[in-house]
């Protein structure tokens, strides 16, 4: 059998609608490679993931280095160095006073974790999320992800969590437009926490940019009206950079470009360039509120994917990979809009830095969203050898997420094909 008939066979794989027709056999920098030797320029980087490119020497040599010696010793039951190194350069990297980092394997196990710590510190019980958001698949994390699609069938979910509309000013849910809404939507924060909370709300949690919600950008000042009325009400700010972090957007973290400082934030996907490791890290005295016994991780901080991460974030720091995400990704988002000049399909393009959604529509004026024309680009592009995401709340979004290391020439073509495969539809 080959892989495609063993996946048939013996993999899970009814929970997406397809797997890409792709079997990869290699990956380095921002191209991929099949099992034929057909090569792929990749602009989703594994959902988000390898931001210093696929494979990257150095990461390489960190983790190789580290599986000589350790590989495994929980490193909460004993002391492991890389853990060690790689807190304390979190701390350092990250926004404010944010300093002490609980690490898990994946992106819902650092949301559930952070939580329960917000529920811990504040005494609260209750969560607002935005609509549209996603924050993983696991119990808790479902039941602040503003989704339908991802939640059929699986409630019924946990209680005291309650959604704000999201800062989707191509869709507004006020029907108003920025700067002349005034924010509505930061605004209606107020209301909710009136009408829809029992008045113990923990933590509101956000994702700076909404990554599977189809790269909803806010307005530039919505955190700081989010902030203010947070702050009035003493309820947490729990920001997820699983999706945007690790120079994503152009700046380390994405919330460093709205100006606020989150009192927990969670972290995965970029964080060690493809090793599996998510953490969330709070301010001190949010961090020390679990007790003995309130948490832990078995695969937590492994060693390997520790060490991987601060060679990661070496290498994102000396190569300068963040700023010239920021560049790179102007100079694309600036591409795709000529595009649009030509595309009547192109509804909007939106992102920072190389995280970039283009919202396709059958109708500019009414703005019906055309899934359909998505997926025949998708494939158009997979034909062309460039692999993009799919995404949005009306599965009508095309994610172009690569890694941030990609050539200014593999830009090119990507702009090139991205254009051809829109011509087709
Ligand atoms: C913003 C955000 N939070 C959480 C998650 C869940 O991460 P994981 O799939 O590693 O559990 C994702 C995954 O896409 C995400 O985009």
């Amino acid at each position: 059998m080959n892989t495609i008939e063993k996946y048939k066979k013996y993999v899970n794989t009814s929970m997406v609608a397809r797997v890409e027709p792709v079997v990869i056999s290699k990956a380095k920098g921002a191209t991929v490679t099949d099992i034929e030797g057909k090569q792929y320029i990749d602009c989703f980087a594994g959902i988000s993931v390898v931001n210093a490119g696929h494979c990257n020497d150095k990461v390489i040599a960190a983790a190789k280095a580290q599986m000589d010696n350790l590989v495994h010793c929980c490193s909460y039951v004993y002391y492991s160095q890389p853990t060690a190194d790689l807190a304390e350069k979190l701390a350092e990297i990250t926004p404010g006073r944010l300093q002490k980092t609980f690490f898990g394997s994946g992106g819902a196990e650092a949301i559930e974790g952070a939580l329960r710590l917000a529920k811990q510190f504040t005494g609260r019980t209750e969560f607002i999320a935005l609509q549209a958001s996603f924050h993983g698949r696991s119990y808790a994390t479902l039941s602040v992800t503003g989704n339908v699609a991802r939640k059929r069938k699986g409630g019924p979910y946990m209680v005291g969590c309650t959604f704000l509309p999201t800062p989707y000013c191509y869709r507004c849910f006020f029907e108003l437009e920025y700067p002349k809404c005034h924010l509505r939507c930061a605004r209606a924060l107020e209301d909710i926490i009136r009408f829809n909370t029992y008045d113990s709300v923990a933590a509101l949690i956000a994702e700076p940019v909404q990554g599977e919600g189809g790269i909803i950008v806010p307005p530039d000042d919505y955190f700081m009206e989010i902030d203010k009325i947070l702050k009035k009400h003493g309820i947490l700010l729990l920001v997820d950079e699983v999706q945007s972090g690790f120079g994503r957007t152009g700046k380390m973290f994405a919330i460093e470009h709205y100006g606020v400082e989150p009192d927990i934030m969670t972290m995965a996907k970029g964080i060690a360039d493809g090793f599996p490791l998510s953490a969330f890290i709070a301010r001190e005295e949010v961090a020390d509120s679990f007790k003995p016994g309130d948490h832990l991780s078995t695969f937590g901080g492994n060693p390997v994917s520790c060490a991987a991460a601060v060679a990661n974030i070496a290498y994102l720091q000396g190569e300068k990979v963040v700023e010239n995400a920021a560049k790179k990704g102007a100079w694309l988002k600036g591409k795709l809009e000529e595009l649009q000049a030509k595309h009547a399909t192109i509804g909007e393009v939106r992102g920072k830095g190389l995280m970039i959604g283009i919202e396709l529509v059958s109708d500019r004026s009414s703005k019906t969203p055309a899934a359909e024309g998505a997926k025949k680009v998708r494939d158009h592009c997979l034909n062309q050898g460039l692999l993009i995401g799919l995404g949005g709340v009306f599965n009508n979004v095309l994610r172009i997420q690569p890694p941030l290391v990609i050539s200014q020439e593999q830009l090119g073509e990507v702009v090139n094909r991205i254009d051809q495969a829109l011509g087709k539809v």
